[in-house]
């Protein structure tokens, strides 16, 4: 079974009058989670910085591009996957790291529905350092599918080491710096309604389950919640610099891989100092507005990785749009709102829905074009269009 037959499903539950309960277009997907969520959660996950421009961009930065059809290649069947690090993965999507998923899940434990969500598409997670749940319980959901880890680089070195050591210990495959947020960026949504999660205690287990966080404390955070959370404060960010790249390198033998690169200066350096991964992201706008959309600078990303990988989120919405980041060189297609409002409306159930819905869209397309394998999406299957 090839991943566009979820559209034989579809049509022939048709026949018995049974249409889809979940929506197969993000512009619904985004309308119903709405709707389903509190509005505090709605407006964290959909807002961005500044004006949103950077944010909007990011989206409209696809439709300056258009595939070429070719016709006689006879691509009946097609293989989406990817080799990753050492491992064949099934298809070349995979799940952002998204700090407040755990609150987007209805029963308040959306990572685990998301490690979930992973183990039965094979779609890797990449949990973030801020779930409700420990990551140890979020990797034990993941079955044979490879998680990877979110880390927020705290101020102490060894809380960081901790970290760090408990994702290997409890069986992440790769670690993902995000070098983007040591700060937030001005968030207008955020800022009208005073809604800062993280502050109210929310998604914060990785730091109170955490031996040298809680050694860093007078009383715990199960006696003293908000003194932790000040703690939490204190220690988050870390503006981190070049020369601290040979330490994050020291910390794990397991590949690593750095989020929020935008410039090939910087693509290039962090390859020199020993990274296995370039992640190629603007954070999806919610950081700094006044931006170029991340789309536009994935080729010179690319270029400059010289061969490592280059993961990409930021703006994907559909099918065409993952064909057309594989096409201009992303190893990897990460997606952050478009799942978060999929678990919003039906669990872990949901998140499968939009990524089998948004799988079957890039596979009909490769199979429509003529594009039937990774390394048959280029430069040259795109032109740019004149809007
Ligand atoms: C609500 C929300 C929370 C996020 N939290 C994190 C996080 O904890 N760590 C991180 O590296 N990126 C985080 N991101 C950014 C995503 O990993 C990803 O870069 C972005 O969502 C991709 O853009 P998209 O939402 O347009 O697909 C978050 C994004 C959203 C929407």
């Amino acid at each position: 079974m090839g991943f566009g037959d979820f559209q034989n499903e579809i049509y022939f539950q048709g026949l018995r009058g049974v249409v889809p309960e979940l929506p197969v277009t993000y512009a619904d997907l985004e309308q119903r989670a709405r709707a389903a969520l509190p509005p505090a959660i709605w407006s964290y996950v959909a807002g961005g910085a500044g004006d949103e421009r950077t944010q909007r961009a990011n989206v409209t930065a696809f439709d300056r591009w258009g595939l070429i059809p070719r016709m006689f290649v006879g691509a009946k069947e097609r293989d989406l996957s990817v080799d990753l690090f050492g491992t064949t993965l099934p298809t070349p999507l995979f799940l952002a790291p998204v700090g407040v998923i755990g609150l987007c899940g209805q029963d308040g434990h959306g990572d685990l529905a998301t490690a979930r969500a992973a183990a039965r598409t094979g779609v890797p997670m990449v949990a973030s350092t801020l779930t409700v749940d420990p990551m140890e319980d979020v990797a034990a959901e993941f079955g044979d599918t490879p998680g990877f880890f979110q880390l927020y680089t705290p101020t102490d070195r060894d809380l960081a080491a901790s970290l760090v050591q408990r994702a290997e210990r409890a069986g992440f495959k790769a670690i993902v710096v995000t070098l983007d947020t040591w700060i937030t960026g001005w968030r207008p949504r955020d800022l009208s309604t005073g809604n800062f999660p993280q502050l109210r205690g929310h998604c914060l287990a990785n730091y109170f389950t955490d031996p040298v966080f809680r050694a860093g404390l007078e009383r715990t955070p199960e006696e003293d919640p908000m003194g932790a959370v000040l703690r939490w404060v204190q220690l988050f960010g870390n503006p981190l610099r070049w020369e601290d790249l040979s330490w994050l390198r020291s910390l794990t033998d397991l590949p690593l891989i750095v989020k929020g690169i935008c410039h090939p200066d910087d693509a290039r350096r962090a390859r020199d100092g020993g990274v296995d991964g370039i992640y190629c992201s603007n954070h999806g706008g919610r950081q700094a507005n006044g931006g170029l959309p991340a789309l536009d600078m994935l080729p010179e990303v690319v270029a400059a990785a010289d061969g490592l990988p280059v993961l990409f989120d930021s703006g994907i919405r559909s099918g065409a749009d993952i064909v057309k980041a594989l096409a201009l060189g992303a190893s990897a297609v990460g997606i952050g709102r478009p799942y978060a409002y999929g678990l919003a409306l039906g669990g872990a159930d949901g998140i499968v829905h939009v990524l089998r819905s948004l799988l079957a869209e890039t596979d009909l397309i490769m199979a429509v074009d003529g594009y039937p394998e990774r390394k048959d999406l280029t430069r040259e299957c795109l032109r740019s269009v004149h809007l």
